[in-house]
Order: structure tokens, then sequence, then C-alpha cells
């Protein structure tokens, strides 16, 4: 149990240790703790959401309301405060409501989504953006967000790999304690400006079979973790104060009823003693997944694997007090939620201070102001990744530029879970473009189609458009409804008349760049060949437009790197650079040309890799080298590299480790990411580049699921990405 059990807290002037306030309260009120409202519920809809609606049908009673525990995804400091104050009027012992939301990747000053945050590999940046989304939600009223989420991810046809950092476990552990850190802060209780974070989907859920929703997960307890696994310990390691379940299975049983997973994994071995909370809908959708026979055994099940908080059903409102009054359920195991749910309440002030950070007019001078959309800005120019140049970016000032595609002048660059962003806000494409143009009347503009469809009004307004410029910037891209939750596609190609729009291009002959707009990596047939360069976007938030216009007329360097493999076509999903060699690898020495592991119609190797990504300047690699041929785990190596710019233009290049354990206990991917560094050079300046390598750094799991190194061979390789590297070989002495 927590220590927080004998801290006070002040209510009405008085003080009172949790425990003895949980001691004051009937089984309703601590039941009510574990229900989360909607705010459909505070605007009286009648059918809105589930938890929403005739409250005697989801056997909620007036009781529940007054004494609710929480509410998901209110915002708006003038809002919360009269939901708070009314809720402190009637709630018998003056327990305060939490107010949990998405802020995922901003609140109001939209960042670019969380895949692009991750290809910017600025953890200083990711930081201040979570930061910066606090504070502006705080002032709002939120107190808790439901972020970050650290799901790795393989699988491009899944729609929410957009809001992970990608496929390194490595890296993605290095970015949930970088958001965090940025939520939280490091004085939750005396930093209003703060949220508590609420790391999610535990665990796996990226994981889902072909790519689908909410699909099945069955993952060998190794390879949950070795791979899945860290980002969400990182992030406790860090000191999120929450965790949300995920949806799918994890070894035949549901997240949120899985046991094994919540009690013995995450709050024994662990030691979390923070709120769990259910997903959306998680804890009555254990009756569809086949454990639970009604929402009487899907709250017990939920209940005793140690969810604290059911969002959106109302399982627990219904069944635990007969559950109780029954002895099927041990109210202790309430007591014990309503002591994570009161602690974290204790730990936010909110019992001295109940709208803590809400503040209407201050609210005003925060929410997306210049310097949060500077900072939106500088993430965009960053996470920006250009695939391919043929000497056409740069553009020119004085150049004719027809604009052509659907997202010429769409305000959707701030993709999924932006709800409390603003797509008028967002300054479009073409007119970030016109800006740059020494003469405006050079800009041409045209859709030349929708997203998924086209008319041949549109087409002749392209064609004259192209055929009367110098050059042509394609806008593309997938609707930010084409992914995130739920939006899943089995064909992860741009939309056939955006294919078609490009190839009628194509034959004018024109120098074309296509700029993305996409919210995965997709399958670049009929777009990588036919555009003389891509510069990848992702939805880059509030302050896109201008940050694609900067980095197309080279008013910055562009210096992403992808951190989801691109794929050669949906065929290789999934396909990743961290892979295990197989016993018949293609390409070995003594490979047969048949029989190995290969496709008979594509390449084993994805179109762009890991860390793949493009500069308007080159860098040249020298003289690595390793300190010694032998480490111990007294003595670390050292590798070396030197960096050159050899180019004409200041560039940010980010350096990358890698190693290859070369026999293991069990079979070791033949490359992974240990360490990088971000290193800005202006032209013809020479950098070297130091990482040092430790024995932890080599420790992995073995078939007993102990975390130990192997002595043995092994390979280090340093470079642009995971496949230009120079190899070091070292062996690990014990
Ligand atoms: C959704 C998502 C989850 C989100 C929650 C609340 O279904 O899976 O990421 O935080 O519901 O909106």
């Amino acid at each position: 149990m927590s220590n927080e059990t004998n801290q006070t807290v002040q209510i009405g002037g008085n003080s009172i240790t949790l425990n003895d306030l949980i001691g004051k309260m009937t089984l309703d009120e601590k039941i009510a703790q574990l229900i989360q409202l909607a705010v459909p519920f505070y605007e009286g809809a009648e059918d809105a959401g589930l938890i929403t609606g005739p409250m005697e049908s989801l056997g909620i009673t007036e009781d529940t309301v007054r004494n609710s525990g929480s509410v998901l995804g209110m915002a708006g400091a003038k809002d919360v405060i009269n939901v708070q104050r009314t809720h402190l009027e009637n709630n018998r012992l003056g327990i305060p409501l939490l107010m949990m939301a998405d802020i995922v990747h901003g609140f109001k000053t939209i960042f670019p989504v969380p895949l692009a945050i991750g290809c910017s590999w600025d953890l200083p940046l990711a930081e201040l953006s979570a930061e910066i989304a606090a504070k502006e939600a705080a002032v709002s009223g939120v107190h808790v967000t439901y972020a970050p989420m650290v799901d790795l991810v393989r699988d491009p046809r899944w729609g929410r790999v957009m809001e992970s950092t990608g496929e390194d476990p490595y890296l993605n552990a290095e970015f949930a304690r970088a958001f965090v850190r940025g939520f939280q802060g490091t004085d939750l209780a005396g930093d209003y400006d703060r949220v508590a974070a609420c790391v999610k989907h535990f665990a796996a859920y990226g994981a889902g079979e072909a790519g689908r929703d909410y699909n099945t997960v069955d993952l060998s307890e190794r390879q949950l973790r070795e791979f899945y696994l860290p980002g969400y310990k990182a992030a406790l390691d860090e000191g999120c104060e929450m965790v949300m379940t995920s949806f799918n299975t994890v070894d035949g049983i549901p997240a949120t009823g899985n046991s094994n997973l919540m009690r013995k994994l995450l709050r024994e071995e662990w030691g979390f003693d923070g709120i769990l909370i259910s997903d959306w809908g998680a804890v009555k959708e254990l009756i569809a997944h086949g454990i639970a026979a009604d929402e009487t055994e899907a709250a017990a099940k939920a209940l005793k694997a140690g969810v604290d908080i059911e969002m959106m059903t109302s399982c627990y409102a219904k069944n635990l007090a007969d559950l109780v009054a029954k002895n099927e359920i041990d109210e202790a195991l309430i007591d014990e939620a309503v002591m994570r749910i009161l602690t974290l309440k204790k730990k936010l002030g909110l019992f001295e201070n109940p709208y803590r950070a809400a503040n209407p007019e201050r609210e005003k001078e925060i929410v997306f102001c210049d310097d949060h959309r500077a900072a939106s800005f500088e993430l965009a120019l960053k996470s920006c990744v250009l695939l391919k140049n043929e000497s056409v970016l740069p553009l020119q000032s004085g150049q004719k530029i027809a604009v052509i595609g659907p997202f010429a002048q769409s305000g959707d660059l701030l993709g999924p879970w932006s709800w409390t962003g603003s797509h008028d806000a967002v300054v479009r494409l073409a007119d970030s473009i016109k800006n740059k143009l020494s003469q405006p009347s050079s800009l041409l503009v045209a859709a030349g189609c929708d997203i998924e469809s086209s008319t041949e009004e549109q087409w002749q307004e392209a064609r004259a458009a192209a055929e009367a410029a110098d050059v042509i910037v394609l806008a593309l891209g997938e609707h930010s409804d084409m992914s995130g939750e739920a939006g899943c596609r089995a064909n992860i190609q741009l939309p056939t008349v955006q294919l078609e729009l490009i190839r009628k291009l194509k034959a004018l002959n024109k120098p074309m760049v296509a700029v993305l707009f996409n919210g995965r990596p997709l399958d670049l047939h009929g777009v990588y060949d036919e555009a003389d360069a891509i510069l990848e976007a992702w939805f880059p938030g509030s302050e896109g437009g201008n940050a694609v216009a900067e980095l197309l007329f080279g008013g910055a360097n562009p210096s992403g790197r992808l951190t989801m493999s691109f794929p050669y076509s949906v065929g290789q999903v999934p396909v990743y650079y961290n892979a295990f060699n197989t016993g018949r690898p293609q390409g070995a020495a003594d490979a047969q040309v048949r029989y190995v592991s290969q496709y008979l119609d594509i390449p084993n190797e994805p179109l762009l890799p890991f860390g793949f990504g493009l500069s308007y300047t080159e860098y040249d690699y020298s003289e690595a080298s390793i300190s010694s041929d032998t480490m111990t785990a007294e003595q670390p190596l050292t590798v070396t590299v030197k960096l050159t710019n050899s180019g004409k233009v200041a560039g940010e290049e980010t350096v990358q480790l890698y190693v290859r354990d070369i026999s293991g206990e069990v079979v070791r991917p033949v490359k992974e990411l240990k360490d990088f560094r971000k290193v800005l050079l202006q032209p013809g300046e020479t950098q070297e580049i130091e990482f040092t390598l430790t024995e932890s750094q080599l420790r992995y799991y073995h078939s007993d699921l102990q975390h130990f190194s192997d002595a043995g061979e092994f390979l280090a390789f340093v470079g642009p990405n995971s496949k230009q590297t120079t190899a070091l070989s070292f062996k690990l002495v014990k």
C-alpha cells in the first residue's frame, strides 16, 4: 500500500489522513471514486458515449455522480471550474474530481504526431513539447493526460503507429522518459503548470496481428520483455503517475483482466503503486473477448487484476457493491484502488486547491502563444525526413511553383489526437510557400484531386498550373482519419487518385517534389520513382505548413531520421531493422539461390531503413575505431568516429551506434540501437564523435527470462542509419 496512507490532506480546513478519509467513506462513495464520467454526462446528453445517458439504465445513481472520482475529456478553465465547484458543493466529504484528457502531442498548440517527433531524435525538444502541452492543458483545467503512448510498432497497417515513436525499444524508452519529464516536471504538487502522465497502452498494443486495431497479441514473454516492455518501464522509472491498460490480449488473457501482467509484473515485480485505468470500455470488453460471462464477472476480473478506474462503461458502478455483499470480492481491493486515486489527488494538491492551474484569464495568455508555436515550428522542422532529392531541393525564391494536391490548402496537418487544436489556425502549405517567393504571383495552386476522389476539372486545373510552373510541389497524403485509432489500412499506398495525379503530372516532364502528410510509413510505389524529391512531413502540427516551406526553400536543412522502416510493399510487413538473422539469411556466403529466407517477387530489405534520412549537405564518416577488442564489466569500450560536413550548408547529423551479439543463448537481433548523437556541423567542419559502450548495454533476456550479458563475440556499428554502418568487432570477457 502506498506510503501516502498516513499523509494528511486539508478538507474544509481540517487535516485528515487518507486512511481516515477512506474510513469515513461509504461503500458507494468508494465505488464512485472508481467511476469516470464523460463530458456529455455534464451536458445532459441522452445518448452520447457509453457512460452518459439515462443514469438508471447504466446503474448509475445520483450518488455516483455526486461522488464520482474523475472526468474524461473535459478542458477549458471556465467549464472545469464550474464542474469542480458544483461537484464539491454536492460531495459529502469534499473529495475533488480528477480531470483527465488525451493531450498526446499538444493541447491548442499542436506538435507533430509522436512518430514524427520520434524522427527528430531530439529528446530535449520532445520534452519541451510535452512541457508546453502540459502548461496549456493545466491552465485549461486538465490534471492528467492519457500520454505518452509508448507502444513499440512494426506494422504500418496499424493506424496508431502515428502515436508511437517507432520500432526501437531503446529509442522508445528514451522518448518515454522525455515525455514524462515534460508532462510532470519534477514537482507535480508545486508546479501547477504540469499534469500527471499516464503511460499507455499496457501492454504490447502495437503487436496486434495483421496490423488490425484491437486484435490479438500473442508474444512469448521473452519477446514482450525484450522489445515491448522497455518503453512502459522507462516511463514508470521516470515517475509516470498512471498506467492505462491495452485492449489486446497478452498471452491469451485481455490485458484489462490479466493479473499476471498487472498484479504480478506491473505491481509486484516493477513496484508500480499508482493508478491503473482501463482503456475505453475495456472492462466490459472482457465479455466480447470471452473471459467474462457478463458485466458482473468483468467487474470482478478487472478489479482483481488491479484496474482502479473503469473508463466509459459501468460494470463497476453496477456490480461492485453486490460483489462485496456476496463476498465475491474483498472490499479491501476497492479500498486500495480508492487509496491510489486519493493519493494522486493529494499529489496534485487538489484537496487544498481543487482548481489547481485552471484560470480563464491566464488561459488566454498562454494557450497557443507565439513562443509555443515557435517550439512547434522548431520540432516540425526537425521531424520531417528527406527521403529523396535528385538536385531539385532546395527550391529558389525566384522560381514559378505549382503547389498541387489535396494538401495544398488543407488545414488537416494536425493528425489524430488533436481534438483541442484548431485546423483553422493552421497556415496552409500554399500560403507558406507563397511567403517564400520573391513574386507572390509566382505561386500557382490547384488541388488536382481530393484525398480519395477526383474530377476532370480538378485535373485540368492542375495541368494548367503545372504547365505554367518551373517546379511542381505535390502536397499529398492521407486524411488524418486514415490513421489513428481504428484507422487501419490493408493497402498502405497513397490513394489511387493521388497516384494517378502523379502519373499524369510526371508526363509533363517538370521537376516534381512530393511532400507527404500521413500517419504511417507508406508503400511508396507510384511515388518514389516518379518524384524527383520526397519530403516526409507526417502530420507536422500547427506550424507544419511553415516548417515544410522553410525546409523546401533551404531555410533549414532537413535532419529527420526514420524511426520506423518504410516497407518496399505491404507484403513485407512486419519489416523492422532489429530482426533475427534466421538459419538461411539471404546473401550469406554459402546461401543457396532459392532455399533461403526471401520472396520470389520482392526484396527482403525495406525501401527505406530505420535511421534513414537525407540532408542538403553530405556527411563523411571516417576513421571509425574501438578503444580495445576486449570489454569487461569493469572496463567499457569507446567507439570513435570522425564526422565531416563535406557539403556547402550547415546540417545536423544523427550518428547512430548499434551492436550485434554474434552468438547468444537465444537468437539475437542483427542490430540493436544502443546510443546516438545529434551533431551540428558547419560546412567543412569535422568532429570526433565518441560513444561509451558498457557491458550493461549487452544484456538481454535469456530463455529463463533472466536479464544478463554473455561473454563472447560482438560487433559494434557506427553510421548514419541502420544499413550504412562500419563494423568494429570486440569480445566481452567475463
Ligand atoms: C481511446 C484510446 C486511448 C485514449 C482513451 C480515452 O480508446 O485507446 O488511447 O486515451 O480512449 O480517450
